[in-house]
């Protein structure tokens, strides 16, 4: 199937990242989320990214124009019927997926491939919710979508060789560069980063050191471009802790348990730069 029409579900952080660059690679897109103002944010996220790039001369102004043209507003589902691939990126909530991905099955043509930009929901679980597990995958974006180059694409068990190609060359598409990984918790990006940006957490609880220290023991001792904790910051503490529980539950090993501050962060709306106020304060 040629796809022309994407399907974006939720205009956050991520969503809108994903919608900018299928717009941007000449798809006509819906960008989908619960309210009006949602949608709004992320539109104007979208339209403030494309004006520094054209005020940095990187992108012609009739380009940044003709990119917004191609995002149509949505606040209902039933209107991704016409897409020809659907990207989901609502909150990291499995019972929320599940739903979605039920309402998907039923509001999308059957050839239509549903891709989820979990950070750690495994791709299985979300296909029992539908009656076409071969065509859902895992497209997992990086953040801040617009810059970050890899999309790691996620088989689950019945995923099919052409959902996964053509999800592969789509990725190719958006000009990024894709990396395969198997669905087993956190996949690999999150597998790996998850633990560690925790174990950060726990060296703030425990008291080994002020949050501008652990950052910059990584960042200058380390070479990472950011510390874990304005990472945590970045990703957005509520899908951290998202992610760490999912690790824990799908391991059972007490190595992948949440820091309780992480925990007392979230339950306080300490969400990070979305929020205003993370492990640091954003004005
Ligand atoms: N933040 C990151 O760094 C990052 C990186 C890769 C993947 N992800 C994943 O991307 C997804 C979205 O994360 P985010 O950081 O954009 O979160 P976010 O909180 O910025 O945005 C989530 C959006 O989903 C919307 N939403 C909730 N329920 C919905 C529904 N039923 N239908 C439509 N929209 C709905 C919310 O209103 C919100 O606008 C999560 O699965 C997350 O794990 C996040």
């Amino acid at each position: 199937m040629q796809i022309k029409t994407f399907g974006v579900v939720g205009a956050g952080q991520m969503g809108n990242g994903i919608a900018q660059v299928a717009a941007a690679s000449g798809l006509n897109v819906i960008m989908n989320d619960i309210k009006d103002e949602f949608v709004e944010r992320g539109l104007a996220t979208i339209g403030k990214i494309l004006s520094r790039s054209v005020e940095k001369g990187r992108l012609p102004a009739e380009d940044k124009d003709a990119t917004l043209a191609r995002i149509q507003k949505s606040i209902d589902l039933k209107d991704l019927a016409t897409a020809d691939f659907v990207v989901e990126a609502a909150t990291e909530h499995e019972s929320l997926k599940f739903q979605i991905f039920k309402d998907l099955d039923h509001i999308c043509t059957t050839g239509v491939i549903l891709a989820t930009n979990t950070s750690s929901i495994p791709i299985g679980r979300i296909a029992a919710q539908t009656g076409r597990p071969d065509k859902i995958i895992g497209m997992h974006f990086m953040n801040p979508v617009p810059i970050m180059k890899l999309v790691e694409v996620i088989r689950g068990i019945a995923t099919s060789e052409e959902t996964f190609k053509t999800t592969w060359n789509l990725a190719l598409e958006f000009n990024k560069t894709p990396a395969e990984a198997n669905d087993y918790p956190g996949f690999i990006a999150n597998r790996i980063l998850l633990p560690m940006i925790n174990e950060a957490v726990y060296c703030l609880y425990h008291g080994v050191g002020k949050r501008e220290d652990i950052d910059t023991v990584m960042k200058l001792g380390m070479n990472h471009p950011m510390g874990p904790l304005a990472l945590a910051d970045l990703i957005g503490l509520d899908t951290c802790l998202a992610i760490m529980e999912t690790l824990y539950d799908g391991f059972k090993d007490s190595k992948y348990r949440p820091c309780p501050l992480l925990r007392k962060y979230v339950e306080a709306g300490w969400l990070g730069r979305k929020t205003g106020r993370g492990f640091y304060e954003y004005g």
